[in-house]
């Protein structure tokens, strides 16, 4: 990787590249640990048009490799959601550069602590983050999910 990362928020008309990094790491990735019907329903739920009308309650930030999009995460009400990565660059740090800028975001915010639900196949990323595992969801729409904790101060 020898472009520099850069994080912003995401701008109109990005909401299509975004749709389709966190697709593909559905499909290629989170997969594994879903039924056929649950990655439908992941998928549908990160369509470019649920991304732009969550955009009233959603903060959506995008991390850049020159023009390119090769990741996204989003705050909510003082949570980290949805940190989907570009599975052609995983393993390279961008996960965990999106997800201290996220948390950064929160501090200046004043919160102390955060929480993201996370899939399974990202519990030990966020482990190394400084999360902690606080409990387990059997959600029919979209399977097991890992609530993981974090304080910021
Ligand atoms: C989880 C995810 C965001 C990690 O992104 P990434 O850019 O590959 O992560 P990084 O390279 O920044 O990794 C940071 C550390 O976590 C480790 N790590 C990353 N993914 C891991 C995994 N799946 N299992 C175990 N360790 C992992 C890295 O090895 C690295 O460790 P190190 O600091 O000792 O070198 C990415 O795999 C992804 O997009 N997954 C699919 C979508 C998903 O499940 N997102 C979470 C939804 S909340």
């Amino acid at each position: 990787m020898n472009q520099k990362l850069t994080i912003r928020k995401l701008r109109e008309g990005e909401e299509l590249a975004v749709s389709r990094v966190c697709k593909r790491c559905i499909k290629e990735i989170n997969s594994k640990d879903m039924t056929k019907k649950q990655v439908r329903y992941l998928s549908d739920y990160f369509s470019a048009k649920n991304i732009r009308e969550s955009l009233g309650e959603t903060r959506v930030y995008v991390a850049l490799l020159g023009e390119k999009i090769v990741a996204s995460g989003s705050l909510c009400e003082g949570r980290i959601k949805a940190v989907f990565v570009n599975p052609s660059y995983h393993k390279k740090g961008v996960g965990a550069k999106l997800v201290r800028y996220l948390e950064g975001i929160l501090k200046k915010m004043g919160h102390n602590s955060t929480f993201v639900r996370s899939s399974k196949h990202a519990v030990e990323f966020y482990k190394k983050l400084g999360f902690r595992e606080a409990e387990k969801i059997n959600s029919p729409d979209v399977g097991e999910i890992v609530v993981m904790k974090k304080k910021l101060k």
